[in-house]
């Protein structure tokens, strides 16, 4: 079957058919995908079936994969694989992390100063009610912004922070090692960036981290923020995926936002996830500013 690609969302997302990802891919293929990767913010490949090897080489496709720090979400078989399940063993310990809350718009590792380039997730068991997925379009966002916005996020940073997201999911997650804590002071990153490949500029957001902007009052800032994710977020820049067993998916961080939909504790849901990072030469990848050379 020759590959189609089916563009959902105004291009936010693309389909992948005709693609078996547990075998060897043709070089042009891959090519082809690095490719759609750069030009979608989520790329979708549905009725797959793969073992941690297979699905972690996919992934690595794309770019070298990522061991994070939540060491205790990690596969035996391919460490570089997390489950995100809210699924408990014979031991009554979690299996992986994130359980069955909601997870509010947010860009992955968005704290730290080299965040993730983007991340997979491989659907293992899926719920019959909620835990749908979004993306928002963080370059259509930009494009669209009203100019009074524009000219308001032109050249400014955010100050982002661990701490933020930590105390928003208090009760979901109490035990995060002190030790990732001290690893993770604040960081600053562009509020807008661009694409090095398509040359397209994006906004960089996450609510649950952001505390500021870098020269503008505290109350401005944040005002300034959530107005900004408040457009970003809204319906017509937004893909919402409706989880099928065998879906992979793979997103960029410097491309989009996403949320989780809550689900009830009884249903179970089982994904795979893997964590790429890429070089910004080649992906749109958020990037640090020292503090130092950031004039206040
Ligand atoms: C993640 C994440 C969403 C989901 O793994 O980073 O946000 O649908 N997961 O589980
Ligand atoms: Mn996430």
């Amino acid at each position: 079957m020759a590959l189609e690609v089916h563009a959902l969302a105004g291009g936010l997302a693309a389909e992948i058919r005709g693609l078996r990802l547990w075998e060897p891919l043709a070089e042009a293929d891959v090519k082809w995908l690095r490719h759609l990767y750069a030009e979608h913010g989520v790329l979708v490949f549905r009725r797959q079936s793969l073992s941690e090897n297979e699905y972690a080489d996919f992934c690595g496709l794309f770019g070298p994969l990522e061991r994070t720090v939540r060491t205790d979400w990690a596969s035996t078989v391919r460490p570089e694989i997390g489950l995100i399940t809210n699924l408990k063993g014979g031991d009554g310990k979690a299996l992986g992390g994130l359980g069955d809350g909601e997870l509010k718009w947010h860009s992955d590792q968005s704290y730290m100063m080299n965040p993730a380039t983007g991340a997979g997730l491989y659907a293992v068991e899926i719920a019959n009610q909620g835990g749908r997925t979004h993306w928002a379009n963080m370059v259509s966002a930009y494009a669209g912004l009203p100019d009074r916005l524009k000219q308001a996020v032109e050249g400014k940073n955010a100050v982002f922070r661990y701490q933020k997201r930590l105390n928003l999911y208090k009760g979901d997650d109490k035990k995060v090692p002190d030790e990732n804590k001290n690893r993770t002071p604040d960081v600053i990153h562009p509020l807008v960036h661009t694409h090095p490949l398509s040359g397209k500029k994006a906004l960089y957001l996450d609510p649950t981290t952001s505390i500021g902007v870098v020269g503008m009052p505290e109350a401005e800032g944040s005002r300034l923020l959530d107005e900004l994710a408040d457009f970003a977020t809204r319906p017509e820049f937004v893909y919402t995926h409706e989880w099928q067993v065998g879906d992979t998916l793979l997103w960029s961080n410097g491309f989009t936002m996403h949320r989780r939909d809550p689900f009830p504790p009884s249903e179970r849901r089982l994904m795979k996830r893997a964590t790429i990072h890429l070089p910004a030469t080649l992906h749109i990848v958020p990037q640090t500013i020292a503090p130092a050379s950031v004039a206040a």
